[in-house]
């Protein structure tokens, strides 16, 4: 197995205004409209206490979104946020008034009429955007990158949305649906990365994710007494791994739980970025051959690099072996333990919580952390088995990749 890279932040904390995109009042504002759709229901967090034993730490707690909305991710929660608090700049209704109810009412069609929203995906978020524009009654295209898996182009489609696989990386289709939205009459680019000009989307879509980091925060108080201490998160372009951090610090301040960034190395844009350590982005370009498709991704999001710059405590860029011990750490657990299906960028954090609790090289990273026998940890995992039949390869045939 390729060795996992990682660095401590070093680049010195930001004045904490960031943070503030995620503050409680946003991030209510985004659940108050999740729990107003009929398929909502919190996710479970799973106690992981053998494991926790195993590793010798006091807590493992992983938040299971293969149960989200039926969608076997948490990325919905941000296309849909995102979506309706366009519906309300668009129609000049207060955000907070507009429900699941009363976008999809007649009325409100009548007032909206149709919008069409682009984005481009690797899957997670077309297929959210796709369910949620279903839902809402709007009209979805969605653009994906050369080497989608069909599994993942078909659940997009399966949503009723325009969904094409294009001769592009996921960075390309990101620009190429941002051109179509610009060309067509009432549409709007959901994306849930930012760059320079493009920052109000991605910001409520970090928020729409808040809802999970709430629904964590909270199930993890009350299962362990306390709140973490340890956060590993996984990241493509950042958007979710700023929106937990920020969520955190907003919250906890100056006690909040250290994070963990955890990238697939083949797209490790945000620990190239921390590496540099002179505050500036850093790019990965090229076909990003990896099986965590969800963290494919080779340019940061400027919102989310703001944060994570000012909130983690490290970066860690981690192979594919990495993310299948994962899938196999949660899948087959230790009598006691529940069982997690966690797919290969939903198990990357797992994965690196693994290796740096059994490999002797990896010893320098948990003393970084300062983990120990009273660290309480929290892992997401962000996805179930989106790609059925690679998860089977890996969790059954013990391959570490795509077709290895
Ligand atoms: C399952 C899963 N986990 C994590 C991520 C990373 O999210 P972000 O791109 O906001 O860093 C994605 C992105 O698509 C994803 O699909």
């Amino acid at each position: 197995m390729d060795a996992v890279k990682w660095t401590a932040n070093s680049i010195s904390a930001a004045d904490g205004a960031d943070a503030r995109i995620m503050s409680r009042v946003n991030v209510a504002a985004a659940r108050c409209f999740h729990q107003s759709f009929p398929q909502y229901a919190e996710t479970p967090l799973a106690a992981l206490n053998a494991l926790a034993g195993f590793y010798g730490v006091k807590n493992i707690f992983v938040k299971d979104e293969s149960f989200r909305f039926g969608l076997n991710a948490f990325k919905v929660l941000g296309g849909s946020y995102a979506m309706a608090r366009c519906l309300a700049d668009f129609t000049g209704r207060p955000a907070e008034s507009l429900t699941y109810d009363v976008i999809t009412s007649p009325e409100f069609r009548k007032e909206s009429g149709e919008l069409t929203f682009f984005s481009a995906t690797d899957g997670n978020h077309g297929r959210g955007v796709a369910w949620s524009a279903r839902m809402l009654k709007q009209k979805a295209v969605i653009l994906m990158p050369k080497g989608t898996q069909r599994s993942r182009f078909e659940n997009i489609r399966k949503e009723g949305a325009e969904v094409t696989i294009e001769d592009l990386n996921y960075d390309g289709c990101v620009r190429k649906a941002a051109k179509k939205a610009k060309e067509t009459p009432n549409g709007v680019l959901i994306q849930d990365t930012a760059w320079d000009g493009y920052e109000e989307i991605p910001s409520r879509i970090m928020q729409g994710y808040g809802t999970m980091a709430a629904e964590a925060d909270e199930q993890f108080l009350e299962a362990a007494g306390a709140f973490p201490t340890h956060v590993f998160i996984q990241a493509g372009v950042g958007s979710l791994a700023a929106a937990v951090a920020g969520y955190f610090a907003d919250k906890y301040g100056a006690a909040a739980p250290r994070v963990t960034v955890v990238e697939a190395d083949q797209a490790d844009c945000i620990y190239r970025s921390a590496l540099a350590n002179d505050g500036s982005i850093r790019t990965v370009g090229g076909a990003m051959h990896t099986m965590m498709a969800g963290l494919a991704c080779g340019e940061p999001s400027t919102t989310a690099w703001r944060i994570l710059k000012a909130y983690a405590s490290a970066f860690a860029s981690v192979p594919d072996a990495a993310a299948a011990v994962g899938m196999r750490v949660l899948g087959a657990p230790l009598p006691g333990d529940p069982r997690v299906i966690s797919g290969e960028s939903g198990a990357a954090p797992a994965g690196l919580l693994h290796l740096m609790m059994t490999e002797k090289y990896l010893e320098p990273l948990r003393r970084a952390l300062d983990i120990n026998k009273y660290s309480r940890i929290l892992l997401f995992s962000t996805e179930g088995a989106t790609d059925p039949e690679n998860y089977r390869r890996v969790v059954w045939e013990g391959t570490d990749g795509y077709g290895d």
